[in-house]
């Protein structure tokens, strides 16, 4: 029989729901077992299948993760109670910008509106911890940053114009730590703090 997350990963790929890639996936959950981080919170849950993928690493991870749109955020709550993960991982319906909370995070994962990259940042910083990451996923769009002079489609040529803005202001801010790897998944980021206590 078919495991439940491949039957999830499969019905989101069917309707066009974009989930994090299978290189990207990998490489998050390495990082996660890496860092030991179990205190998560994600920026856009859509279907949950990333937050069930990570909570499944170990199952002391707890997870809060938001969701704007109703129909995803109603769909999550089913997957993740089919998978007994409801214990674990909170799904807020909610808008991202109107998020707010006192927890403080080993990882949170940057999976959301990616014009707003920016704004996240800043508004959750106070909730990483000293030693904690931020990882940002879609940092190439599809390739896109690379030939963003080509792009006909105004809206999303500014859009990707946002992201390369991103990238550069993190790149010169003299409070972050960048490592980028552009050439796995659809383009990862990750931000430590610069001179965090150990
Ligand atoms: C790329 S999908 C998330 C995929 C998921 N992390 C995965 O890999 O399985 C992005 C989700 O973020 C949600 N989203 C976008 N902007 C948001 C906002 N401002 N507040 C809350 N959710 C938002 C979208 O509705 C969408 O479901």
């Amino acid at each position: 029989m078919k495991q439940e997350i491949a039957r999830i990963k499969e019905k989101a790929l069917e309707e066009g729901v974009p989930i994090i890639k299978d290189e990207g996936l990998a490489f998050l959950l390495n990082v996660i077992k890496e860092r030991n981080c179990k205190d998560i919170l994600e920026l856009g849950t859509a279907v949950g299948y990333s937050s069930i993928q990570m909570a499944k690493t170990d199952e002391k991870i707890r997870i809060d993760t938001i969701e704007k749109n109703e129909e995803m955020y109603l769909q999550a709550v089913e997957n993740i109670r089919n998978e007994k993960l409801d214990g674990r991982i909170f799904v807020h319906f909610t808008p991202i910008e109107e998020y707010r909370t006192d927890r403080r995070y080993d990882l949170i994962f940057v999976d959301a509106a990616k014009a707003q990259y920016g704004k996240y940042l800043e508004q959750f910083l106070p909730n990483l911890k000293e030693d904690g990451i931020m990882f940002f996923d879609n940092m190439v769009f599809h390739g896109l940053i690379y030939e963003v002079d080509t792009i006909t489609s105004r809206s999303l040529r500014a859009l990707v114009k946002k992201i390369i803005k991103f990238r550069e202001k993190v790149l010169n801010d003299e409070r972050f730590d960048i490592i980028m790897f552009d050439s796995i998944g659809d383009g990862i980021l990750i931000l430590t703090r610069r001179n965090r206590e150990a």
